[in-house]
């Protein structure tokens, strides 16, 4: 924990988190990639119960990105296996628990069940008033990107759209999370500084902290602690410092 002063600045509502070191956790431990990835599961189980008691409004988490594709044909069906667990298991408990369920990324390249499933939990908690948990499955912000402009496009040949209408409101509300708030905070752990293809439109703004924890050691203290850290941020959104109030009275 940092020692520095905080700035007066609130909780964030919206934290985004790159969970990543799964794969780091098991070779430490000399046990197989798939255990990281079922340790990281709990993890994420335990970070929505967390999010949701620390008071955010919403919690997006990065569980399989275009690019992991890339990674062993085994590997990629257990991840889907995961996530089909995950919504199998947990849904009717989030339910319960008045989370609303998003997921964000192409949905096209899904397996037909595992579609219709993050379909159904989607639909199922549609009127969930509490949290909202977006998972970021088979995402990556330039496809996202790409698939909004291509929205754009369509609309302008077809018509629909003026091309000078076009702001940054228009590309916004053609993204995967039209519905969502930006993210103040985007955590990554396991010791990398990288975006890595992750909400780059949605966190122009956001501030960023990297932990060395592996994903699947991450608990509350550490969530904690990356809150704290934001805590003591100043945000500026391109503009200038608020002048602190000694300097003021002889400005
Ligand atoms: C990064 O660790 C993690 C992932 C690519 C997958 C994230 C998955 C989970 C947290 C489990 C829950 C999953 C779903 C689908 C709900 P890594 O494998 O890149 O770790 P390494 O960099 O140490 O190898």
């Amino acid at each position: 924990m940092s020692s520095q002063p905080e700035t007066g600045l609130p909780n964030p509502s919206h934290v985004a988190i790159i969970m990543d070191g799964n794969g780091r956790w098991a070779k430490m431990r000399g046990l197989p990639r798939q255990e990281g990835h079922r340790r990281g599961l709990e993890a994420l189980r335990r970070t929505v119960r967390n999010a949701a008691d620390l008071g955010l409004s919403v919690l997006t988490l990065y569980s399989f990105s275009t690019e992991n594709w890339r990674r062993p044909h085994a590997e990629v069906s257990f991840l889907m296996g995961l996530l089909k667990h995950f919504v199998e298991k947990d849904l009717s408990e989030l339910a319960a628990a008045n989370v609303r369920v998003r997921i964000i990324g192409n949905r096209e390249d899904l397996p037909a069940d595992l579609r219709r499933l993050v379909e159904h939990a989607e639909t199922r908690t549609t009127g969930n008033t509490g949290l909202i948990l977006a998972i970021a499955f088979n995402y990556g912000a330039r496809d996202e990107i790409l698939r909004a402009a291509r929205r754009l496009a369509a609309e302008v040949a077809a018509g629909r759209l003026d091309p000078a209408a076009i702001d940054e409101a228009a590309l916004s509300s053609r993204l995967d999370t039209h519905d969502l708030p930006d993210p103040e905070l985007v955590i990554r752990t396991s010791g990398e500084s990288r975006i890595s293809n992750f909400l780059l439109w949605q966190s122009a703004y956001a501030e960023f902290v990297f932990t060395p924890v592996l994903w699947p050691d991450f608990d509350r203290a550490a969530f904690e602690d990356a809150l704290a850290q934001y805590r003591q941020r100043e945000r500026r959104f391109g503009g200038l410092a608020a002048v602190p109030a000694r300097n003021a009275d002889v400005a």
